[in-house]
């Protein structure tokens, strides 16, 4: 059964892109098995841009006074702190160059989280994080929500190193409807910002229609 349209009723902490007529080209075309890796990369990497460009919509900023070159003062805003990003490896590595491409010497750190296919939990093998990542906003980078179990393991740790709920922003390309929800509902002041909420999950909870396991068409 095909699938296109989506309906969310998710909290005021769930973003969903705009359903613009590009944003389901680019979602077509990452989801057709038939697209080769380089094609999968380019578009994903489009989508990832606009998933940045609005997590960066959603930090807040501070009142800025600067005098321009006509020698008039303009009432700007500046960024009002700083950021970092921490990848969900490895598929989350993927979304590293957008946010560079943002945001130039940005830092990331990471966290390596991996599914047990069999049992399909996550376990949790390496962290590796900015020293002052208490003091930051975080961009939390994974392109796929499924049932919602590596992301909620990937929080807890940078609430572990004093990450603050409400610094977190977690930027996704698909999620389902029980990963959205379970991570919304868990922590309720960090947000989540995707590109598309999908129908469901399937019995290997992947996520339907989905696109596959997007580590392997990304990177092998
Ligand atoms: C994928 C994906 C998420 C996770 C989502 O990673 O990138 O991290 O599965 O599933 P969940 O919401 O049910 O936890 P995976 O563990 O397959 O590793 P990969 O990044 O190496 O592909
Ligand atoms: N990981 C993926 O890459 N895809 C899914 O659908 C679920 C987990």
């Amino acid at each position: 059964m095909a699938s296109t349209s989506q309906n969310h009723q998710y909290g005021e902490n769930v973003i969903v892109l705009p359903p613009t007529a590009q944003l389901q080209a680019l979602l077509t075309l990452i989801r057709d098995e038939k697209t080769h890796r380089g094609d999968f990369v380019f578009y994903s990497d489009r989508i990832i841009r606009l998933l940045v460009e609005e997590g960066l919509n959603n930090l807040p900023v501070v009142p800025k006074e600067v005098r321009t070159p006509t020698g008039v003062d303009f009432n700007g805003v500046s960024f009002e702190g700083r950021i970092c990003g921490v990848s969900i490896m490895r598929a989350g590595e993927a979304m590293e160059a957008g946010l560079r491409d943002c945001c130039r010497s940005v830092r990331i750190g990471k966290i390596l989280i991996q599914r047990d296919e069999e049992t399909t939990l996550p376990k949790l093998f390496y962290a590796k994080l900015p020293e002052d990542i208490s003091d930051r906003f975080v961009l939390l980078l994974d392109p796929m929500l499924a049932t919602g179990g590596s992301c909620l393991k990937a929080i807890e740790v940078l609430l572990e190193h004093g990450v603050k709920e409400d610094k977190i922003l977690f930027l996704n390309l698909i999620a389902s409807p029980l990963g959205i929800q379970a991570v919304s509902q868990r922590f309720p002041k960090m947000k989540t910002i995707t590109a598309w909420v999908d129908a469901g999950l399937d019995e290997h909870a992947y996520i339907t229609p989905g696109l596959g396991d997007f580590g392997d068409r990304y990177f092998l």
